[in-house]
């Protein structure tokens, strides 16, 4: 599974995205150490506060399936339709990938023309966790 590859599954995701209130399509696709690709969409809510990213659908997707090893994510997104600006997870998702990932898990965010890579230690420094919990690394 090359980076572009992993990326063509995140766009392919984001077109299932539930999104009539931002209007932005969010598609993520998930790389298990064992090869498997998990990917996810935004699906959000009139109450607003129920919406969930596309990282979280994948993340939760891949856990509640068993999984509990991961490499690599690809996030993309469109806003109205235009795939031009980066989709940089939010805290939350930062966190959640925490959780389960090491520092060294890796993040592609991509637009329609490039993709930039970044390990998750670049995007959450100094992370929250309690040493010695269940779902740390
Ligand atoms: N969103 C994602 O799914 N992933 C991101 O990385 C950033 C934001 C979604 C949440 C919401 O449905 C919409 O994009 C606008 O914030």
């Amino acid at each position: 599974m090359t980076e572009k590859d992993l990326i063509k599954n995140a766009k392919a995701a984001a077109k299932m995205s539930y999104s009539p209130y931002s209007n932005c399509r969010v598609g993520a696709a998930l790389l298990c150490d064992n090869g498997r690709i998990y990917t996810g969409c935004n699906i959000e809510n009139a109450s607003f506060s129920p919406t969930v990213c596309a990282e979280r659908t994948a993340f939760f997707k891949a856990i509640s399936d068993g999984e509990g090893e991961f490499k690599m994510i690809a996030v993309y997104g469109e806003k109205d339709g235009k795939g031009d600006t980066p989709f940089y997870p939010c805290g939350v998702c930062r966190q959640v990938m925490a959780e389960f990932c090491g520092s060294d898990f890796t993040i592609l965010v991509a637009t329609d023309d490039d993709y930039e890579k970044f390990t998750l230690s670049d995007l959450l420094p100094h992370t929250f966790s309690i040493e010695k919990g269940v779902a740390l690394k």
